[in-house]
């Protein structure tokens, strides 16, 4: 036997027993005639105590032991003279009898700590160390208990879980694909699937009425700590169901994961949609930890002369409470924030509403005291708050306002992690226009239904249609999406009709879905989590790479692996594919 007990589990009420432990050493302390030694393993760490006196070779054995060597001891179980109250096992120690090298270490290139000092690149590259971080295996247990209790939850309502092909075919719409070229069929190439969503389709023609998957899905797009190349989604669809029946199913989902992981009971979830979330927050993600909403004032502010808002479509602003004793340094830092490329504003105009009553603006030039009064009764702001102002075209400006709102928001404590608020945006539209391109785009995918009352618009302002299409949303980051389908292969040849598709590539492309809804869809619905990013929103993390075991760098690298890498001239002879030589 390796050992008959753990590194995380011995307890006072195992004084006086005999064990043998199997493990990592963690740390060695010698002091005077005594040496200590931290054992790791996955469940926690326990001293080993060797006294010179007593047993000097044994010791001498423990002194020449390195960081990460992996040892097997047996020992008796002692109370701690000096007892440890941050560690599980902090009561006692491990007098050890015998020690056995079970192999050696090369010294690790960082420490295995919680602050340990390794940079990004190097715990990439050595990630199998950097999981031995305690920090990091407890992102990938909580990753791996929510995926239990998802599966547990969808089992209790009645979903099959159905593996879908990763080796799929290329279909436009939506991100890059990866494409992986095929031997057999040289000049063709299968993709990797983005996500399941016509094969789910598929299984509700199928009549498996309740399907989900915990599924990898890939996507050749710009990364960002919200964004990996390969992510796994919680995917769900749902026969013979309307918007309601969803989100209430989903809604238990996300609540049974906060109670039984974290001990949380969430309220009821409040819904928006989209038309309010881009008016009150510029955002179809909202975080509503905070208010803050914006309040728009452009009518508030004409005729005064004052060009940046007389030539803007938009003018609108937020109040930060309690802020009109800003420093101008303060001041200038937010407009600084609010230029910078990113973002993209021309300036930033600001009332304060001093304590006392007294009011003081970036515009006391074109605007008098009772303009400014006026402003400040639509914001129902009270003394001692400040009004933050942008102006422009709508949308570019509400966007610029959302981040200052975000900004806000951190900077007044209003964004605690591990305060959480759930939210449904509903009602997107249903279509996207290119303007560059002068075309619609489905903003979900071309699959989601229009809400039936909009459809006649398909024909005379697409851009109005409203869809059956939901997201959820967590502290300001999207959880999840999805949408009611089309399951009408005429009001889907009418979609892909708008979309620009002609018929043959229609065909092309989907005649399969359009074909298979020939012979009896059900109406259907469902949605996706995206796993990583609610794990990392559960752990409180800032990017959803730590809670995943092997990820991508921000080039899409992954650094242990040295991928993506080149493959021999014969591999590539086989599959029939020349390189472009880079100029
Ligand atoms: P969507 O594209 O909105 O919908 O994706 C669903 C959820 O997946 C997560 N997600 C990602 N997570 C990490 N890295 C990425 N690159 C990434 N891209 C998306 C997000 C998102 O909310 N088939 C539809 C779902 C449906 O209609 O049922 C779909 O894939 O959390």
């Amino acid at each position: 036997m390796y050992r008959t007990k753990t590194c995380g589990e011995l307890r006072l009420a195992d004084v006086n027993c005999e064990v043998i432990l199997a493990g990592w050493v963690h740390k060695i302390r010698k002091m005077g005639g005594m040496t200590f030694i931290d054992l790791r393993d996955r469940y926690g760490i326990t001293q080993l105590s060797f006294n010179q006196e007593v047993d000097a070779n044994l010791c001498e054995q423990a002194n020449k032991l390195g960081r990460e060597w992996v040892v097997q001891v047996t020992g008796t179980v002692k109370e701690r003279s000096n007892k440890n109250p941050n560690l599980a096992t902090g009561d006692i120690e491990l007098i050890v009898s015998k020690l056995i090298v079970l192999n050696p270490s090369k010294t690790p290139p960082f420490t295995i700590e919680t602050d340990t000092d390794g940079g990004d690149d190097l715990r990439m590259k050595y990630r199998y160390l950097d999981l031995r971080r305690t920090v990091v295996r407890q992102n990938l247990e909580l990753r791996h208990r929510m995926a239990f209790e998802t599966r547990r939850y969808m089992d209790e309502h009645g979903f099959l879980e159905v593996e879908t092909p990763v080796l799929v075919a290329s279909t436009p719409e939506g991100a890059r694909d990866f494409i992986v070229p095929s031997r057999m069929n040289q000049g063709e190439f299968y993709a990797l699937p983005q996500s399941p969503q016509l094969l789910k389709q598929l299984l509700m023609v199928a009549g498996f009425d309740r399907y989900f998957q915990i599924v990898k899905c890939f996507r050749d797009e710009d990364l960002r700590a919200d964004r990996q190349p390969e992510f796994t989604q919680i995917d769900c669809e749902m026969s013979f169901v309307q918007q309601e029946d969803i989100l209430n199913i989903f809604e238990g989902l996300t609540k049974h994961l906060f109670k039984t992981i974290k001990n949380i009971d969430l309220p009821e979830f409040p819904r928006m949609s989209y038309a309010d979330a881009m008016k009150y927050y510029g955002s179809d993600k909202p975080d509503i930890r905070f208010d803050m909403k914006f309040v728009e004032l452009k009518d508030l502010t004409e005729g005064h002369n004052f060009s940046v808002f007389d030539s803007a479509e938009y003018v609108g602003g937020i109040c930060a409470n309690g802020c009109a004793n800003y420093t101008r340094k303060q001041l200038d830092e937010l407009t600084d924030f609010v230029k910078r490329p990113q973002i993209g504003a021309k300036g930033l105009i600001y009332v304060r509403y001093n304590e006392d009553g007294s009011i003081k603006s970036s515009v006391d030039k074109f605007y008098g005291e009772s303009d400014l009064r006026a402003w400040i009764d639509r914001f129902n702001a009270n003394p001692g708050d400040l009004l933050l102002i942008l102006a422009g075209e709508t949308e570019k400006t509400q966007k610029q306002l959302s981040e200052l709102r975000l900004e806000m928001g951190t900077r007044l404590g209003l964004r605690d992690k591990f305060n959480y608020k759930c939210l449904w945006v509903v009602d997107f539209p249903l279509l996207e226009k290119d303007e560059e391109l002068g075309r619609y785009f489905a903003k979900h995918h071309p699959f989601t239904s229009p809400k039936p009352e909009d459809i006649p618009l398909l024909d005379t302002d697409p851009g109005k249609v409203r869809a059956n299409a939901y997201d959820m949303v967590i502290n300001g980051v999207e959880v999840g999406g999805g949408s009611i389908r089309i399951h009408d292969s005429e009001l889907q040849k009418k979609m892909f009709a708008t979309l620009g598709f002609t018929e043959e590539r229609a065909q092309e492309q989907f005649g399969f879905l359009m074909n298979a809804f020939q012979y009896g869809a059900p109406p259907h619905g469902g949605i996706a989590f995206g796993l990583d990013r609610l794990v990392s929103i559960f752990a409180g993390l800032d990017s959803i790479r730590d809670c995943i075991a092997f990820p991508k760098n921000n080039s899409g690298r992954d650094m242990m692996l040295d991928a993506p890498s080149k493959v021999d001239q014969a591999q590539l002879d086989e599959l029939g594919i020349m390189i472009k030589e880079k100029k």
